[in-house]
């Protein structure tokens, strides 16, 4: 489902972001990706979702080849993915419920529709009964786990989570991650990077970067 072929990345040309990456992560995987900061975690995330395009090689996403995808080409792509980034923020004006709607509002779906939809989505992540509540009145991790919410309310087949349980205690951090878990026991493939190690499930497949290159004999 996505295949990178001997992927590199230069942000600039005396530096590697990523180098010679080449793995396969198949369809209804969950998968870690750790490392330590400015390992290209980052990097990687965003060329599956065409935020960044490879310097060299090729990658291939459900057999569509990103190298080579036309602009109007990318709004398809990421109709098929969930995206939890680092600095996508929840509208903080808005209530969870809507901040949850927004992305079936934006592709047309009619609002009854989509706030039945959004409050399963919440309630799949536990927080359906703070439908109502502003982002600011939730904790950390309750708000990543409504960032959750909004990446599968499309029902994606891929979610990548960047960083998901950054700067969240232990406690609120297993609950976002048994939140993408679950997704991933109903066949969404799932990509999770994270720079602690104490996250990754014991057994679970993990793919480790060190500047910007795979280490420990992934493939
Ligand atoms: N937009 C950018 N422009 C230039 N360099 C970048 C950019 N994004 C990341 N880098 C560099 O690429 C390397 C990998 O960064 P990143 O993918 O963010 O790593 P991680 O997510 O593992 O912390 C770092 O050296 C970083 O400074
Ligand atoms: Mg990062």
């Amino acid at each position: 489902m996505i295949e990178f072929q001997s992927v590199s990345k230069q942000y600039s040309s005396d530096a590697y972001a990523l180098r010679d990456v080449t793995l396969n992560i198949d369809k209804g995987e969950l998968v870690y990706l750790a490392g330590p900061s400015g390992a290209g975690k980052s990097t990687l995330m965003k060329m599956i979702a065409a935020v960044e395009r490879p310097s060299s090689g090729k990658l291939l996403v459900n057999g569509q080849d990103l190298g080579r995808i036309r602009k109007a080409g990318i709004p398809f792509l990421r109709r098929n993915l969930g995206l939890i980034f680092q600095h996508q923020r929840l509208l903080n004006d808005r209530s969870i419920l809507a901040n949850v709607m927004l992305p079936l509002l934006v592709t047309g779906a009619p609002r009854g529709q989509a706030e039945q939809r959004a409050r399963a989505a919440l309630d799949k992540v536990g927080l359906e009964d703070r439908a109502k509540a502003m982002p600011l009145e939730l904790s950390g991790g309750e708000q990543q786990r409504v960032a959750v919410a909004r990446a599968i309310v499309n029902r994606p087949q891929i979610i990548l989570a960047d960083e998901p349980t950054a700067n969240l205690d232990r406690v609120a951090a297993d609950k976002v991650l048994d939140a993408l878990r679950a997704f991933n026991a109903v066949g969404v493939t799932c990509v999770i990077s994270t720079h602690d190690e104490e996250v990754l499930d014991r057994g679970a497949r993990v793919i480790r970067l060190e500047q910007g290159a795979l280490v420990g004999g992934e493939a």
